[in-house]
Formats: structure tokens, C-alpha cells, sequence
């Protein structure tokens, strides 16, 4: 046979053989990679919900990581059937093998994204509507910017819901705040907004801003995708139901200092200073012992009305739920620095506990649930006369004060209000915690037998 024969039939050959090649992975990439989750399609050959979803989902982590977005997954029910006990989940797995998490059944799955890593905004967009994506975007004034010498005017991204196949991938903006914790802002639709764009009363966030801990983020593999979740779920999710935040009412706040202007003398700029110190203090002590507590009496009232400490105080208020109680408090704040000033009470009834830093006081009132009031104690040393402060129920936020995150009850008018009277928004110098409140009620004396128990003075 000629030469010239053999290398043309070992050409076709070569041509042939790479066509087919070329066919298989176009074939592949056209057909099987489109497939739903790593299985091959349903026995009927259709999609179901779940597929829907998970493409979706797929689809739009493939544009995310496209333009390095550092989402998170962020959603309560995935992530709350991943942190499910082991059996449950082998449970769902048999059910749902190729979703199980991120298929939840429900038509939103939420990320959250720090907000100081969005800088891809047009082109993501962009690239986004290519997809068949539909964007609402969600902005609010940027409370940053906001204090008591400015209030904000400036917009920025809060919330982006997008939507595909009828499925609605919510992204939460997480903003940096001064007092070192994430925020993300409430949602709140225009009038000329799209009602029907989303089920908006599904979304886990924007009801109210919330605040929140950096979590500490794990890439992991979820139904066959890599997310970004919490290392820490159950810690997340749970601080997720104690969200809530609460911006302080910068505005009223101003038109009060307006009428009433703050000493800026060096002894009240000293004592703020202190006050700060102290408060960064007793939150990081209660926080090592996870003991909640919140801003009470007129620490809660400098921040509701001046969104600052009142300078003529001459201590800090806290209140804890005596439910909270732990006999390890006094141990902890005096490893802290501070001095026990004294004890009143007991873990039954009325307990208080003073505390000394330098020559500033703080006052931590434990609060009692009893039927449909919320009440603490006092007690008069000298005579041994008991009283009692009641408050409506109430549960708790947060909110910042002195760059810290700190909480205060969440109905916090009616709080004050029940403290402080109708009048709490005029400056009252001489306060007589005896008798000037407008919740305190005369509860008897402690027997003289138990008062060296019960009144502790140091
Ligand atoms: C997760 O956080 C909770 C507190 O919310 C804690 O009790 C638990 O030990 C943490 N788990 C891990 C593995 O760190």
C-alpha cells in the first residue's frame, strides 16, 4: 500500500476520533451538567419544585462567586435543618437525597453579604438580568452618618431581592457599626413599590433592623453547591430571634438638647468617659458569663431621650431577669476591678448589687415575671424598708450607646414612661429613688433578724 494512503486514513482517524470527542463534551455540557443536584433527572423526566429551587440557587451562587461576593447563607430554615439532629437529617437526606437543606420547601432563600464587599454593583446587576434574574432594590438612609450633630440623608443598599422561576434569593445587606457589631436595616416598601414582586411577609429579615456578631464563616458543600454558612449555626440562629435593633431617636433627641443643652464642662466629659468604660466592662463580664442584661432607670432614659448618658447621674443602671442569676456575678465583676458596694436582698426577692469602679456606681437590679408585671426591688439600708418598682412587660432589643451594643426593652416609652412618668422628657435634678418614681410602691420592711444577711454594705 502507498505510503501516502496509510497517513490519510491515520489523519481521518485522528479527525474523526476528535469530533467524537468534541460531540461527548458538548453533549455533556449542554445536557448532563444541566441536570438537577448530582443525580440524573426524575423518573417522570420532570422538574420538580425542589429542582427549581436548587437551580436557582445554583444559578445564582455561580454569578456570585463569578464576581467574588462573599455571600452567606443566612437562611433560618436551611440552616436550622442543618443544625437538626444527626437523625433527622439522615431522615431528610432519604427523603430529599440531591436538596436537602437548601430545598426548604419555601420560595426565598436569604444570604447576607458584608456590605463593605459589594463594589461589582452595575455589572453584577448586570450579569444578574442576563441570567432571566429580576431585581428590587431596597435602599434606606444610612444610619452611620446619623448623630446628634447630623441626621443622614444618604441612601444606601439595605436589602436586594431576586427573582427567578417564581423563586426569590433574598440578599441582606450587613453594615459595620461603631459599636463593633453587624446591622441590617428594616425593609420597607415604597408606595410606588411591586407588593406582588415577593412574598414579603415570608422574608426572615427587615421586619426590624437587627444587630448582630460577626459570625465566624466555614465554606462548606451543601446538596452539591459550596456555601458560605455560620460556623457556629445554632449560635447564629439564635442570635437571629434576639435580633432586633433599635436606632436611637436622633432627631427628638436633638430638639431635647435643644431645650435643655448638655454640660460640657470637663467633670461631665470625665464622668461620660467613665461611664463608657464602665459599661464596655460590665457587658463584656455579663457576656463571658452569658448572663443578657439591658439599660434600666436613667441609664435606659439618657439614651431614649439624648441618646447619651445624663451627666448629673452618678451611676450606671442595669437590670437582669433574676432568672438570669448566677452566684459566679459578684466573682466575675470583682476579678473585673470593681468592688462589691453592696448587697441588698436575696435570689427570692428583691436582690440588688452595687458595684464600684473609681467613683462611678453600677447598679444591677434584678427584675422578677410575676403574672402580668415585671417588678424590682429596692431597700433602704438604714431602716430596712423594702420597695418595689413595677413595669409592664416588656422584651428586649438592642440598641447602642457609647459605641457599645447594648440592650433596652423593646417598648421602651412605655418603660420610661412607667419609671418616669408622662413628664420623663423634662430634666428632674433632685430624684429621690424612694419616692420620686412613678412605678414605686412601699413593700414592708425585712424581718431585723435577717438583716445582716439581707443588707449587705461594704
Ligand atoms: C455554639 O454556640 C453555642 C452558644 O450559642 C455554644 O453553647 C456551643 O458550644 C457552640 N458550639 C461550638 C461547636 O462552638
Amino acid at each position: 500500500m502507498p505510503r501516502v494512503n496509510r497517513t490519510a486514513v491515520l489523519s481521518l482517524l485522528i479527525v474523526s476520533s476528535s469530533a467524537f470527542l468534541l460531540f461527548q463534551l458538548y453533549y455533556y455540557r449542554k445536557y448532563v451538567s444541566k441536570l438537577p443536584g448530582p443525580h440524573i433527572l426524575s423518573q417522570t423526566g420532570h422538574l420538580t419544585a425542589s429542582d427549581v429551587q436548587w437551580q436557582t440557587v445554583k444559578k445564582f451562587l455561580a454569578l456570585a462567586q463569578r464576581f467574588g461576593l462573599p455571600l452567606f447563607l443566612a437562611d433560618t430554615t436551611a440552616l436550622t435543618l442543618l443544625s437538626h439532629d444527626a437523625l433527622r437529617q439522615r431522615d431528610r437526606l432519604v427523603r430529599e437525597p440531591h436538596c436537602s437543606f437548601l430545598c426548604t420547601g419555601r420560595p426565598i432563600t436569604s444570604f447576607a453579604l458584608h456590605a463593605n464587599l459589594w463594589k461589582y454593583e452595575p455589572s453584577f446587576l448586570l450579569a444578574a438580568e442576563q441570567k432571566g434574574f429580576e431585581l428590587l432594590e431596597l435602599r434606606g438612609e444610612d444610619p452611620r452618618l446619623a448623630s446628634l450633630d447630623t441626621l443622614s440623608g444618604q441612601e444606601i443598599p439595605l436589602h436586594f431581592l431576586f427573582r427567578l422561576h417564581g423563586y426569590i434569593i433574598h440578599v441582606v445587606f450587613l453594615y459595620e457599626r461603631s459599636g463593633n457589631y453587624l446591622w441590617s436595616g428594616a425593609l420597607r416598601l415604597r408606595a410606588d413599590a411591586d407588593r406582588s414582586f415577593a412574598p414579603f411577609k415570608l422574608l426572615d429579615y427587615g421586619r426590624h433592623a437587627g444587630a448582630y456578631d460577626r459570625p465566624e464563616l466555614v465554606l462548606t458543600v451543601l446538596d452539591g453547591l459550596d456555601v458560605r454558612i455560620p460556623r457556629n449555626v445554632s449560635r447564629f440562629l439564635s442570635e437571629l430571634r434576639h435580633a432586633r435593633f433599635l436606632e436611637c431617636r436622633y432627631r427628638e433627641a436633638r430638639n431635647f438638647l435643644q431645650m435643655y443643652p448638655d454640660d460640657a464642662s470637663p467633670v461631665a466629659v470625665e464622668f461620660r468617659r467613665k461611664v463608657k468604660l464602665l459599661l464596655h466592662l460590665a457587658s463584656r463580664t455579663l457576656a463571658a458569663l452569658n448572663i443578657p442584661f439591658w439599660l434600666s432607670s436613667g441609664t435606659c432614659l439618657g439614651w431614649f431621650r439624648q441618646c447619651s448618658v445624663i451627666s448629673y447621674s452618678r451611676d450606671v443602671d442595669i437590670g437582669v431577669f433574676i432568672s438570669d442569676f448566677s452566684s459566679d456575678i459578684i466573682g466575675a465583676f470583682t476579678d473585673a476591678g470593681l468592688s462589691l458596694k453592696h448587697k441588698f436582698g436575696k435570689v427570692e426577692d428583691s436582690l440588688e448589687l452595687s458595684f464600684l469602679s473609681d467613683d462611678v456606681k453600677l447598679d444591677m437590679f434584678f427584675f422578677y415575671e410575676d403574672g402580668d408585671v415585671v417588678w424590682n426591688g429596692g431597700t433602704q439600708a438604714k431602716s430596712g424598708r423594702k420597695f418595689k418598682y413595677v413595669f409592664p412587660p416588656f422584651s428586649l432589643c438592642w440598641a447602642e450607646l457609647l459605641e457599645l451594643k447594648v440592650r433596652v426593652p423593646c417598648e421602651t416609652l412605655d418603660y420610661v414612661t412607667a419609671n418616669y412618668g408622662a413628664a420623663w422628657n423634662v430634666p428632674v435634678r433632685s430624684w429621690d429613688w424612694k419616692t420620686s418614681p412613678s412605678n414605686v410602691q412601699e413593700n414592708g420592711v425585712w424581718p431585723p433578724a435577717e438583716w445582716a444577711e439581707l443588707i449587705q454594705v461594704y
